[in-house]
């Protein structure tokens, strides 16, 4: 169904850098207030910086959103300064999983994805439901991955956070949508941000940042569901449950990698 986009308060998380800030960047025209949500006070301002200079209204706030004092704190502060986003764009994500040499992620690293993949962008979206059910109005993009459907071996822990957003959102997308909020999922294949050059090993039919944030703003005004691409990459992915285990093991053989570790 194609409607007509037209947020006037956007909220972004992981917004300092990478797809969040591509994001940013092509949303920002005049009329569209940027709520751009990061933990790097410094690399937000520069992504606001950009988007003034299209005209975009900008509010940049420190938050992690992997804590809940921060997410009731930055609640608050939209709630005073009367910002409530009727576009939120849920796509701070980490990447952790296998390190060289090591046969699996450590509890430690499972443990920080889910909270800041699932836990966190839950926690997100859910201070500003209230206020787009009250308006009868309002849409929630959550950035997922191919991963959802094809998990990677070399970091079960992101493949299950993001199989849990697409899961999350699709359930909110039911429950909501008879109340006029609309709820999606992004399922990006490789996309060439800061992100991804912490994964090494082979990453086909990687994309730009800007090309991934032009694909998902068409996605958000088409009202789909789900959406994933590049298109060759999230059909494989989507079939990925229905081939026999042990070829499509062998298929993605070449695709195995670890994670560099943070410096
Ligand atoms: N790159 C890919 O190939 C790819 C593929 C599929 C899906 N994705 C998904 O796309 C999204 C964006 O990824 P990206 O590639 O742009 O990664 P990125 O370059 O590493 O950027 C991640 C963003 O998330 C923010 N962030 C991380 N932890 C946060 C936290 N606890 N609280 C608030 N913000 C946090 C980071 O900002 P601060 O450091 O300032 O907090 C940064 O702005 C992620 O959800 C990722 O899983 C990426």
């Amino acid at each position: 169904m194609k409607r007509t986009f037209a947020p006037q308060v956007t909220l972004i998380s992981g917004a300092s850098r990478g797809l969040g800030a591509a994001l940013a960047e092509e949303l920002a025209a005049p009329g569209n207030h940027l709520v751009l949500i990061g933990r790097d006070a410094l690399a937000l301002e520069s992504v606001s910086a950009i988007c003034r200079t299209k005209g975009a209204k900008t509010t940049a706030l420190v938050c992690d959103v992997s804590d809940r004092a921060d997410l009731e704190t930055l609640g608050a502060r939209l709630d005073t300064a009367g910002l409530y986003p009727d576009l939120v764009i849920s796509n701070a994500g980490i990447l952790l999983g296998r390190t060289e040499g090591a046969d699996l992620e450590t509890r430690d690293a499972a443990r920080a994805v889910l909270s800041v993949n699932l836990v966190g962008a839950i926690g997100l979206t859910a201070l500003f439901l209230p206020h787009m059910l009250e308006q009868g109005r309002g849409q929630v993009l959550f950035v997922s991955s191919l991963a959802a459907f094809a998990p990677l071996a070399d970091a079960p822990a992101y493949s299950a956070a993001k199989a849990g957003l697409l899961s999350y959102g699709l359930a909110l997308r039911q429950a909501l949508a008879p109340r006029g909020v609309t709820v999606q999922v992004a399922c990006p294949g490789y996309v060439a941000t800061p992100m991804a050059r912490r994964h090494i090993g082979s990453r086909p039919s990687e994309i730009s940042a800007r090309s991934a944030a032009r694909t998902i703003i068409r996605g958000v005004s088409r009202g789909r569901a789900v959406f994933g691409f590049p298109s060759a990459l999230y059909g494989l992915a989507r079939l990925s449950l229905l081939v026999p285990e042990r070829l499509w093991w062998w298929a993605c053989a070449r695709l195995r990698f670890h994670v560099a570790e943070d410096r």
